[in-house]
């Protein structure tokens, strides 16, 4: 199924689907399954090659983790059960997971080594490396520890006060899992807000975690316990069929269970500036992470500026929104989002370089990038360059494209929505 060829049915998309679990809550709910006492029943897991990447990592960790269709189920023996590895951890494509888990690792007094995949390979480590090694762990790596191959020897970790140099969850998530085992209380400056999974879940687990304004505390050796995870599904992948719902004429589309987390939702506050016709629902029996049913449907958008605070909010839907302002009246203008091209692909060429190939009007900026919408796209064959993301907005291109849109590389998309596809056929019948 690498090369996928998807036509419009000018029917409109139509229905109600509820997305797979969250990616960046499935993962962590493996990792603090893993490091507390006692039993984890995960359900909505996402079983993308991601989250499965996790798992694969923490069993061979020792960790006996049982999974099928419905749940996931860690039966954790505390940080000090883990094992050392006998053999090499294999992040794949997962970002969050060799991040966090080197944070995880950085407390334990023993050695792995980590890797992943090419697109692993060209990714920044030293943000995660710099404050671990400030903590005490011996890391090395590629150039002095900048990329993959990774490897650590932990223990014996000190608290630190870091103030973030990047607006990133994941960085701010390794320091605190090491803080978690470190000698005192470790605290995060976090000039920016980032996702706070990690926080909530270190509540969830019976940990204490608190935070004053930017400032983020937690203390050391803290003993967690096992729990009931129900996890929200992805914003992140309900945002494909959100733009889908606004742009394909004659649509009108329901997604259900959404995680509507605050750090999460800049994608809404977008789509509400461009003007379109949406209706959000917030559950109000969530104790965990706030869930709601959103509702949208074909919309009048006009163009937007998106920058500053919001940018972490939304970070991994800017190759989406950038199809979404293809369609709106004038110009939207993308910045300070530098980090997109240190992703899966470099996000600012990739989703320039495809969105071109299809007639749009978008030029690439330093920090992020302007489209001019209004022009009709048509299709043509296109790559995802096995980036998840870049690959489900191209087939919802498809769904506006003047004739017959040819997609390389599709299989990249299961890293996050392995159901992708069946969504997509259902609201095209339904
Ligand atoms: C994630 C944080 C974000 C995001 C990634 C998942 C997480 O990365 O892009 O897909 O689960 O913490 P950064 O924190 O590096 O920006």
């Amino acid at each position: 199924m690498d090369l996928i060829t998807l036509n419009t049915k000018n029917r409109g998309l139509k229905g109600e689907i509820a997305v797979p679990g969250d990616k960046s809550i499935s993962h962590r709910s493996i990792m603090f399954g893993s490091i507390a006492n006692g039993k984890t029943t995960v359900t909505n897991f996402l079983l993308g090659d991601d989250c499965l990447s996790t798992i694969a990592c923490f069993r061979k960790l020792g960790v006996l983790i049982e999974q099928n269709e419905k749940e996931v189920v860690i039966h954790g023996k505390g940080m000090e059960a883990l094992q050392e590895p006998k053999d090499i951890l294999d992040v794949g494509n997962s970002g969050t997971t060799i991040r966090l888990l080197t944070g995880i690792l950085s407390g334990l007094p023993f050695h792995s080594t980590l890797i992943g995949d090419s697109s692993i390979g060209k990714r920044p480590m030293t943000r995660v490396v710099a404050p671990l090694r400030e903590m005490g762990a011996k890391i090395d790596g590629r150039e002095d520890g900048k990329y993959t191959p990774l490897s650590v020897r932990g223990g014996n970790l000190q608290s630190i006060t870091y103030r973030l140099p990047v607006a990133s969850a994941q960085v701010k998530s390794a320091i605190l899992f090491a803080g978690l085992n470190a000698d005192g209380v470790t605290k995060i400056i976090e000039p920016v807000p980032t996702r706070d999974h990690t926080e909530r879940m270190i509540q969830r687990f019976g940990g204490e975690i608190s935070r004053k304004d930017k400032e983020i505390f937690v203390e050391g050796a803290q003993k967690l316990s096992g729990t009931d995870i129900h996890v929200p599904g992805d914003i992140s992948s309900a945002a494909f069929f959100l733009v889908a719902g606004c742009i394909v004429p004659n649509s009108k589309i329901s997604l259900n269970n959404v995680g509507l987390n605050p750090t999460r939702t800049g994608i809404l506050d977008v789509l509400h500036n461009m003007g379109a016709c949406m209706e959000i629902h917030k559950n109000d029996t969530d104790v965990f992470e706030p869930t709601g049913t959103i509702t949208v449907s074909t919309s009048d958008l006009k163009g937007t500026t998106i920058e500053g605070e919001i940018i972490p909010k939304l970070i991994d839907e800017i190759p989406i929104i950038a199809l979404l302002a293809t369609q709106a009246e004038g110009e939207t203008v993308i910045k300070d989002a530098h980090e997109l091209k240190v992703k899966e692909t470099n996000r600012i060429d990739t989703v320039v370089t495809e969105l071109k190939k299809l007639g749009a009007d978008i030029q690439a900026t330093e920090d992020g990038m302007i489209i001019r919408g209004g022009k009709k796209l048509i299709g043509t064959k296109v790559d995802s360059h096995g980036d998840h993301r870049i690959g489900m907005m191209l087939a919802i291109a498809a769904q506006i494209c003047e004739g017959e849109l040819i997609l390389q590389n599709a299989k990249a998309i299961s890293v996050s929505y392995p159901s992708f596809f069946e969504h997509l056929n259902a609201l095209s019948n339904g």
